[in-house]
């Protein structure tokens, strides 16, 4: 503590009792507050006076357009590759596919691919072709004027493949319960899997 009487520590004035100290203020705590002051000035003529970078909600718009970018073409890919997709037989894919048709498809196509609202899973009649392709295009795009929902805009590529390949697993399963009849006639050459070879 100094005593010099030029800088006096106890300031002179004195309410009821109660006097100030001057204390110094530390030069490091000093620095950081002028260099707060020097940030907020340079922040303001950055973002609100010359308008160079973006500010949260321009820079939310733009990332969310490269994202959409992004998605589009993994979509526009995927679509591609529907005509010569081939099912996964890999186990992990099988087991998330299985998790996805509980969660989504189950409550239409029934826990075993029986059929319910939506048509068996299980047997040879298909309304919209027997191949794998075929089915992975009814899930991408569906079918919304017959029930049967849409589910690119729900579920990435590679959980349409994975059902898709969990859903081809089913053809032919034995069923607990007598499944869904027939909605369509026999493929003229069946192909695929099929419980009556
Ligand atoms: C809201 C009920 C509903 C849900 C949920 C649903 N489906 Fe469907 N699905 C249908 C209906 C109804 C049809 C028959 C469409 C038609 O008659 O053209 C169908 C048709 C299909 C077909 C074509 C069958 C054929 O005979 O050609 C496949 C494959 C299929 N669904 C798979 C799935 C998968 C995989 C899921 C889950 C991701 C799913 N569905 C979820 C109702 C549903």
């Amino acid at each position: 503590m100094s005593n010099d009487p030029k800088e006096p520590l106890l300031l002179d004035h004195n309410y009821d009792g109660i006097q100030e100290l001057d204390n110094k203020l530390p030069r490091w705590w000093v620095w950081l507050f002028y260099i707060t002051i020097i940030y907020a000035a340079v922040y303001l003529v950055y973002f609100h006076v010359t308008r160079s970078g973006e500010l949260q909600e321009a820079e939310y718009a733009s990332e969310m357009k490269a994202g959409e970018q992004i998605k589009a073409a993994a979509m526009g890919k995927f679509e591609a590759s529907i005509a010569t997709i081939q099912p996964s037989t890999d186990a992990a894919v099988l087991e998330s596919g299985k998790q996805t048709y509980v969660k989504y498809c189950a409550p239409c196509h029934r826990v075993d691919g029986g059929g319910l609202v939506g048509p068996n899973l299980t047997d040879d009649y298909w309304i919209h072709g027997n191949t794998y392709p075929d089915s992975v295009k009814v899930i991408w795009d569906g079918v919304p004027a017959k029930g049967m929902i849409t589910w690119k805009t729900v579920l990435k590529p590679d959980e349409i493949q994975a059902v898709a390949s969990y859903i081809y697993t089913l053809r032919g399963a034995k069923l607990l319960s007598p499944g869904k009849l027939p909605e369509n006639q026999l493929p003229a050459k069946p192909a695929g899997a099929s419980q009556f070879e």
